[in-house]
């Protein structure tokens, strides 16, 4: 990870500094050669044929051209095709492919003259949120996970200046972008934690440090707490590990009306997931150490909020426990009573994350929440069917599922529904409890889940559940979550949760 600073200027004020690199953008069109007419007069280049033969040629997509000892020292010019393949996504991932390949040069400046908004307008909901994907871009590409490695990489220092007259514009998108990455990066690097050293004992740890000094609260119960409440499916998962499980609750008030309702953001937190008894095979099982990113993500999401001094209130909510085999283990068969009194017959123990997630959903309702939203790594029968650009999203609000189809359409952690309907309840039906933690046949895994999940909510409040096994670890579907893991949800939710402002 490189230090990045963002600056913006407008156009006739630049002064362009040594070690410097001016990236401009051009649209591949009839146009072509005017612009790069324009572009050379401007900045007083002369090209040679060669050059210019480049430049206008549709195969060449991106040109460095040395501005002999003349500042700025460089120009990359990158021309933009706009066509089907083009995104709401094209900026944010251009960006980030474009900082990953200038680690490790040596400029240290870079200069950004932004493109027209209007060229693009239709791929975006405004123009602030045009020039946030750029910044999006860098933020998110930069990222990594060196923690664990004794020789960093490198300790450069980037200065990024946007040149563009729309400076109210620029100025939002860089605080934004400041904001909703804090949080997207807090996450990531719980994610990518492994389960030896976040214990569901640190990751509460971890969370009170965040937000020391800050205005949300933290409230940690441990063990002894939790069997008090009687939090029997957490307590089940958690009870065949050393590292006993916590149950972490995180409040942000940001509105000055006291009775205004919060919303529930609930997020699976299992550290690690071996499958218990049932165990998975070995193969990819340290994926498993991001089981907990649903939690991952409510934390990084309640820091966005403050960060930004959303005028909102939420209650993040957190079950979190390890999941392994040993002679304390839950087992197959095992009857469980969660803190409502509902019981659970327990058919494969690597059925988990529904099991946490009862008892904070049960919880979640009795605040009396406007809305719960949960988060979690729940099955692979969701990246089955969805893959990993998208998280199942599952609700019976209409109303709900547009909003957050929206937001995710804008800021590109895409949700995609999947059926609610009581046609599937019989799957999960047991005969020695009330429910069973495992459908009855193996078709619609990721629906029998969210059924299962239904059970525990209060029917009078809207809820959404969101899938995200596929998106959340690490994959490489873009050019920002290429290695490590993804923190897919905190943009969403912080989308989503500040259209609940206005
Ligand atoms: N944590 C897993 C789901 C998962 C799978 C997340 C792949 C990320 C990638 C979950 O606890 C699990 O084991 N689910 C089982 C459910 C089954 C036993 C009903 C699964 O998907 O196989
Ligand atoms: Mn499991
Ligand atoms: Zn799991």
């Amino acid at each position: 990870m490189i230090k990045l600073n963002f600056q913006y200027s407008k156009q006739n004020d630049v002064k362009f500094k040594k070690l410097s690199l001016n990236l401009v953008f051009l649209i591949q069109d009839k146009n072509i050669k005017n612009q790069i007419d324009n572009f050379c007069k401007k900045n007083n280049l002369n090209l040679n044929s060669l050059q210019k033969a480049n430049l206008i040629s549709p195969e060449a997509n991106d040109l460095r051209i040395s501005n002999s000892n003349k500042l700025p020292n460089e120009y990359l010019v990158h021309k933009i095709k706009i066509n089907e393949s083009l995104t709401a996504d094209y900026f944010r991932n251009y960006c980030a492919d474009l900082i990953s390949n200038f680690k490790n040069e040596k400029i240290q400046e870079l200069y950004i003259s932004l493109p027209e908004y209007s060229a693009f307008n239709k791929y975006y909901d405004d123009h602030s949120y045009f020039f946030q994907t750029f910044i999006e871009g860098f933020v998110l590409g930069n990222y990594d996970f060196e923690k664990y490695i004794t020789k960093k990489k490198t300790n450069k220092i980037l200065t990024i200046t946007f040149i563009s007259n729309y400076t109210v514009q620029l100025k939002k998108a860089i605080r934004n972008t400041k904001d909703v990455t804090d949080g997207v990066n807090f996450a990531k690097d719980l994610q990518n934690e492994p389960g030896n050293k976040l214990t569901p004992h640190e990751f509460a740890k971890r969370i009170s440090l965040m937000f020391k000094g800050t205005s949300v609260k933290v409230k940690i119960m441990d063990e002894k707490e939790i069997k008090k409440r009687k939090m029997g499916g957490l307590l089940a998962v958690g009870q065949g590990s050393k590292n006993p499980p916590r149950f972490i609750v995180l409040k942000y008030h940001g509105t000055k009306n006291k009775n205004s309702k919060p919303i529930a953001v609930v997020g699976k937190g299992v550290t690690f997931d071996s499958g218990g008894i049932s165990i998975k095979p070995s193969n990819n099982m340290g994926e498993m150490k991001a089981d907990m990113s649903g939690a991952a993500v409510v934390a990084g999401l309640l820091l966005s909020a403050e960060k930004a001094k959303l005028p909102i209130n939420l209650i993040g909510i957190i079950p979190s426990a390890e999941n392994m085999p040993s002679g304390s283990s839950m087992r197959p068969g095992d009857i469980v009573i969660t803190s409502s009194g509902k019981s659970i017959e327990v058919i494969d123990t690597d059925a988990e994350g529904r099991m946490v997630l009862s008892d904070a959903l049960i919880y979640a309702s009795k605040q009396k929440p406007k809305l719960i939203i949960d988060l979690a790594t729940l099955t692979g029968a969701c990246v089955v069917a969805l893959g990993e650009h998208a998280a199942g999203m599952f609700t019976k609000d209409e109303n709900l599922k547009d909003k957050l189809f929206k937001s995710g359409m804008k800021t590109y952690d895409r949700v995609w529904p999947l059926p609610m309907w009581d046609e599937y309840n019989y799957l999960i039906k047991s005969d020695v409890a009330d429910v069973k933690n495992l459908g009855s046949s193996r078709w619609g895994g990721a629906i029998t889940a969210a059924k299962f999940l239904e059970k525990f909510v209060d029917k009078n409040i809207p809820w959404v559940h969101l899938d995200i096994a596929g998106p959340a670890v690490a994959n490489n579907v873009n050019n920002y979550t290429k290695k490590f893991m993804t923190g897919f949800g905190v943009r969403l939710l912080f989308d989503f949760v500040s259209n609940d402002v206005r």
